[in-house]
């Protein structure tokens, strides 16, 4: 193992402890405050843990943490872009002092570390915004992360492991820097080229990883993020899935496939450099570094945040320092007339016809179910994101009916999920207001308080009906925008349709059908906060439909749903 490339900082740091120190730590650490890991710190703990993180040896100090802001360095000067920080709760830090041990704790409540507290201190999250990322804006999702996410106090100290976090999924692929390293030497891989990605691969992607190993003299390890990536992206079990089969385009023995799991925080440029200081752990020489690596996208004014070749500029700024070798990229893409691909600033598109399909377009055409050329995809990758996005006409969807008291939601609702049932495919669940109340809410009353909990957790089974591929019939009055906004972001990160049908019946045509004899308590005060007479109701702005019930009947207004069901590719009435 001695030529393979040393690690970032010289040692690869393994902060785990043996079998039997672990099992003392564990018995001394029943009196120790404790800290539930988030989902973020316990995918930095592995790495931490298993030096992939080398030469951190714990969480950051403040000391540390300052000049890794200020410089991207550490106190002793080696290179490091992130900040690798525990945030935790007040309660917590008002239990905890400097010199004090914690045990750090799984989901599940298994110990898997103890920090050794060296310092304790309030981060101020815009500079930190600034500092890392460049910007404060929130449209950023790791500046969105500090100031939504993060908890207000900073631990720092160093981390004695008791084992690595551990994960049911895709075993064989969670190789280690040790793990990695070992199997580079038994191999006799000196050069190894990683790339990273967050995205399914399709032949962009593996005609630019050939080029890049052809330009090294390299192997090639392919290397993707399975720890938190940006909200939104394809599920990691469906990206290992399409990566296996894309792992057969290669000359055997040539190309590995390793899993990450990293945390990304969308960092551009820094980011760039963190991640070639972990492929270096992980024992590569050279590291990809393509278009608009680790990007966050667009700026809430719809503004790029960073230049598509910012990260490459950081990265070549910094080479002499980091070890492994940049193989920079311009975009890849497919020149008809070469029937392949190359990089765009390779082609001269006066003389020739350059093909590219956006993400955004790739989903489209998912979503509709339309066609996606060979020249884009491999069909084995393409029939397996078709499994975890199918088409409209076989997702899940939620028809959420928002509308007064006596509006009529209910009974569209009720006629609707009958004429679903009458034409079959889909499960159907009806998660009528009333219903909700008795079975699901039964101890909530009417304060603002109560009646978004109440929303939230019919927006909750609503997804899971919805992921699940069933339709989920909501009918609450469900007063509040910004409540319905957040079921509507909860069904559709389910990957299923969200539709808002608003049940505009005006409050005067309600409270003359009084149905339950409501309205008239509420005018004489013997209810109080009703919606509509004492208690406010927004109505949507841009709902997908409106129906007002005061000259339609039932099966006019069920009909109008059912319409636009298929206008929008659910349901096909044909
Ligand atoms: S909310 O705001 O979405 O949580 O309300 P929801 O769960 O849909 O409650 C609906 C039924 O509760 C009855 N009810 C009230 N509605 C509004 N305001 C007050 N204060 C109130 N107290 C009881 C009412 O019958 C609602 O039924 P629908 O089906 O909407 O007529």
């Amino acid at each position: 193992m001695t030529d393979l490339i040393p690690p970032h900082g010289g040692v690869l740091k393994d902060l785990r402890l043996t079998t039997e120190q672990a099992e003392a730590a564990k018995t001394a650490a029943v009196d120790y405050p404790s800290w539930d890991l988030t989902e973020r710190q316990f995918c930095d703990l592995e790495l931490l843990a298993n030096g992939g993180f080398s030469p951190l040896a714990g969480f950051l100090g403040q000391a540390d943490y300052e000049r890794v802001l200020a410089e991207m360095r550490l106190t002793d000067g080696t290179l490091w872009p992130m900040p690798i920080t525990l945030d935790v709760s007040e309660a917590l830090a008002e239990t905890v002092s400097v010199g004090d041990r914690v045990a750090l704790r799984d989901p599940e409540g298994v110990i898997l570390a103890i920090l050794a507290v060296s310092d304790q201190w309030r981060p101020d999250f815009e500079a930190e915004a600034q500092a890392v990322f460049g910007t404060t804006d929130r449209g950023h999702p790791g500046v969105a992360y500090l100031h939504e996410r993060s908890h207000p106090v900073y631990l720092g100290g160093r981390i004695e492991a008791l084992d690595l976090p551990g994960h049911y999924d895709f075993t064989h692929l969670r190789l280690t820097p040790a793990d990695l390293r070992a199997r580079f030497a038994r191999n006799g891989w000196r050069r190894v080229v990683a790339f990273q990605t967050r995205n399914p691969m399709h032949r962009a992607h593996v005609e630019l990883t050939f080029q890049a190993a052809r330009q090294a003299e390299a192997n090639l390890l392919i290397h993707p993020v399975v720890g938190m990536t940006k909200p939104g992206d394809v599920d990691h079990y469906s990206r290992v899935r399409c990566y296996e089969h894309v792992l057969q385009k290669y000359p055997e023995q040539t190309t590995a496939l390793s899993l990450l799991p990293l945390a990304m925080r969308m960092g551009g440029p820094r980011e760039a450099l963190w991640h070639a200081i972990i492929r270096r752990n992980y024992g590569c020489t050279h590291f990809i570094v393509g278009r608009d690596h680790a990007g966050p996208g667009k700026d809430s004014q719809g503004e790029e945040i960073y230049g598509p070749y910012d990260a490459q500029e950081m990265v070549t700024r910094y080479a002499d320092e980091l070890g492994i070798e940049m193989v920079p990229f311009r975009m890849m893409v497919y020149v008809q007339e070469r029937a392949g691909y190359a990089p765009i600033d390779e082609v001269d598109e006066t003389s020739e016809t350059v093909m590219n399909i956006s993400g955004t377009e790739f989903r489209r055409r998912m979503r509709e179910g339309l066609e996606i050329p060979d020249w884009f995809g491999y069909p084995e990758v393409v029939a397996e994101l078709r499994k975890t996005f199918p088409p409209r006409a076989r997702q899940g969807v939620t028809l959420f009916f928002t509308g007064l008291s006596g509006s009529g939601k209910s009974t569209i609702a009720n006629a609707v999920m009958v004429k679903l049932m009458e034409r079959g495919g889909r499960p159907v669940t009806l998660l009528d207001g009333d219903v909700v109340r008795k079975h699901l809410s039964s101890e909530l009353g009417f304060s603002r308080a109560h009646r978004d909990l109440n929303i939230q957790r019919i927006g909750f089974v609503a997804a899971e009906i919805t992921r699940n591929g069933g339709v989920a019939i909501c009918a609450p009055i469900a007063p509040y925008a910004a409540t319905r906004a957040d079921v509507r972001e909860m069904v559709e990160a389910a990957n299923g349709g969200f539709i808002e049908i608003h049940v505009a019946t005006p409050l005067a045509e309600c409270e003359r059908r009084d149905r339950k004899g409501l309205y008239a308590k509420a005018r004489a005060g013997q209810i109080k906060g009703f919606t509509g007479i004492d208690d406010p109701y927004e109505a949507p702005v841009d709902p997908e439909l409106r129906i007002d019930t005061t000259d339609s009947t039932p099966e006019e207004a069920a009909q109008q749903v059912l319409l636009k069901l298929e206008h929008l590719g659910f349901i096909d009435l044909s």
